[in-house]
């Protein structure tokens, strides 16, 4: 596991841009692992200066980890908007090449087979992460067991008050959500994982260096081969 702390919110942005821009450059029809949460924007922006800079998306393929259960597309907090006003909006990609999980499917099992059904066509070169407090990938929350594949997930409530910043009220947060499971996550041949701000550096600890277990489901990035940690100086003041 390959830790980087940075003195700066911009050199984070912007290193973390690069592992993706190299990916890309390296092999144009990649596919990318997106997250979505306050710690990637500043990340998508530096991936946008890329794009501008000549960087082409035409041909790259994206999986976002997750969506609330019960939003529309066009809901303002679906995550779906997240990366279209972030990301998708200001790239050459592809509308048909952009995946995320449909959380108003009528048949949610069924939504979710077809998702893992493209993931396993489309399998993942650079997966990005962020942190929940409580340890959580995607919407994995910590649990006696971990599911390995895409499935529905009853959101606990320290992630519904987490989450209730972008809401009008906690009442008005998905309590369920469609979320790939830490198997595709695992499978991703690097994963990028990224954390911010002092209220982070005890589960940056615990995910790192404590033991690998599903009560933290980001202790089980312990188990990956090519993990790179992207943490500011407060987020890694425990390591
Ligand atoms: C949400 C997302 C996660 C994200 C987490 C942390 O719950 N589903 O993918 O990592 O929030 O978000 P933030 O970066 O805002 O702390």
């Amino acid at each position: 596991m390959e830790i980087r702390i940075f003195d700066d919110q911009s050199e984070l942005d912007r290193y973390a841009a690069s592992l993706f821009a190299e990916t890309v450059r390296r092999k144009p029809d990649a596919v990318l692992g997106l997250a979505t949460g306050s710690t990637p924007i500043g990340i998508y922006e530096k991936i946008v200066e890329e794009h501008r800079r000549g960087l082409s998306f035409r041909e790259v393929t994206t999986f976002n980890l997750d969506e609330y259960v019960g939003l529309p597309r066009n809901h303002e907090q679906s995550y779906y908007t997240y990366m279209q006003k972030h990301l998708f909006a200001h790239i050459d990609i592809r509308p048909e090449n952009v995946h995320l999980p449909n959380g108003t499917a009528d048949d949610l099992a069924a939504e979710c087979a077809r998702y893992d059904a493209l993931l396993a066509k489309h399998p993942i070169d650079i997966q990005l992460l962020g942190l929940g407090h409580n340890g959580h990938i995607g919407f994995n929350e910590p649990d006696e067991s971990l599911i390995g594949e895409t499935h529905v997930v009853e959101l606990k409530r320290e992630t519904l008050e987490a989450n209730a910043r972008f809401f009008a009220s906690i009442r008005d947060v998905p309590t369920h959500a469609v979320t790939m499971g830490v198997g595709a996550i695992l499978r991703a041949k690097t994963i990028v994982l990224a954390a911010r701000g002092t209220d982070k550096a005890r589960i940056v600890k615990e995910a790192l260096q404590g033991p690998i277990t599903t009560k933290c489901p980001a202790s089980l990035l312990q188990t990956h081969a090519h993990v790179i940690v992207l943490l500011d100086r407060e987020a890694g003041r425990e390591l």
